[in-house]
């Protein structure tokens, strides 16, 4: 029925093949757990991560729709921005993001080097705002303003989660059940980043009909549970609605909030420690911000018995081009 549904929405084809699904075995043996990794951190597009997906149903609109300006709002770190800025490059459109400094810091490295070095590359215009405590307002004047100097602008919302992004996780969340399927594992959980929420409202909904019982985890990277589950369940509601199906009894939102302290974007103890042992078993990079964060709850989760049996699967949403944001933070580890 999802299938269906999603098959009448316009795609940019970016992505080619499935990303990966494969067993982390080093990592594996050290925790004494089976774990798996979906490699969406691979998607093509300027060093990889999630908002690919979305983009490929988000530009596809904004193509239909003649645009030929992007526009969107995130952290001066932002991955999204990084990915939509690349895109534009890509199709020819130009691009203009608002960004805010959400560490309030003066660290050269985080005002200038990992993702926001990359999107000077790509040659999006950046404006600088104190904050995007009203991001959609704040779009929404800078749309106006593009517009009133001859511009078609497109405008999309931090993270591309809005229903319309949020089909490249649904879509993902198909592919992934496929994969798992050929497997013949039964799978203990899904975990994942849980941020602006259209990855994690969209891999549930694309999970929830084949695989009514696999429990997709969001660990978040900014909010309390009180503030992340509405904002997962809602979008999952609008999602649904586009697709026009109602939203399966089997949905349910499930999230670990103990391991985004101090806050947005600031890495802690756990955060560090899983991106470094990451890295050393596996020779695999994870984020400060995001994915650092999630295995940090996917270890913390082992080690308390907080999974039901069978091996468990880590979406990794991309992000390592923030590790050259933070160069001081891993000196010591
Ligand atoms: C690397 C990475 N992982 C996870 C996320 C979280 O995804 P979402 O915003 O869809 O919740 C983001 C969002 O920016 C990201 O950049």
């Amino acid at each position: 029925m999802i299938k269906q549904q999603l098959a009448r929405f316009n795609r940019l084809e970016l992505l080619g093949a499935p990303t990966a699904l494969e067993k982390l075995a080093r990592l594996s043996s050290w925790v004494g757990r089976d774990v798996y990794i979906k490699r969406d951190d691979t998607t093509t597009l300027a060093l990889g991560g999630n908002k690919v997906r979305k983009l490929e149903y988000l530009a596809a609109d904004a193509l239909a729709q003649g645009a030929d300006t992007l526009i969107t709002a995130g952290g001066l770190q932002s991955n999204h921005a990084r990915q939509t800025a690349a895109l534009a490059a890509h199709l020819g459109l130009g691009c203009v993001v608002l960004l805010e400094n959400p560490l309030a810091t003066n660290d050269p490295n985080y005002l200038g080097n990992g993702n926001r070095l990359l999107l000077s590359l790509f040659d999006a215009k950046v404006e600088r705002v104190d904050n995007l405590d009203n991001a959609d307002d704040q779009l929404y004047a800078l749309a106006a303003r593009l517009r009133a100097s001859g511009k078609k602008p497109y405008s999309i919302p931090i993270g591309g989660s809005n229903a319309l992004g949020a089909l490249g996780y649904v879509r993902a969340g198909l592919e992934l059940a496929d994969q798992i399927k050929d497997t013949g594992l039964t799978f203990s959980a899904v975990v994942l980043a849980s941020g602006s929420a259209g990855t994690h409202s969209g891999l549930a909904l694309g999970l929830s009909e084949t695989l009514p019982n696999l429990p997709v985890i969001g660990v978040t990277v900014s909010r309390s549970d009180d503030a992340q589950r509405p904002k997962v369940q809602g979008l999952a509601e609008r999602t649904a609605e586009l697709l026009g199906i109602d939203l399966p009894s089997s949905f349910k939102v499930e999230l670990w909030d103990e391991y985004f302290a101090p806050g947005y974007g600031a890495p802690n103890a756990g955060t560090l420690a899983a991106i470094k042992l990451v890295a050393s078993q596996e020779g695999l990079l994870l984020d400060p911000v995001y994915t650092g964060k999630a295995m940090a709850g996917l270890l913390d989760g082992v080690g308390r018995q907080r999974f039901d049996e069978g091996p468990i699967i880590f979406l990794h949403t991309g992000g390592a081009p923030a590790l050259f944001a933070y160069p001081d933070v891993f000196s010591d580890q």
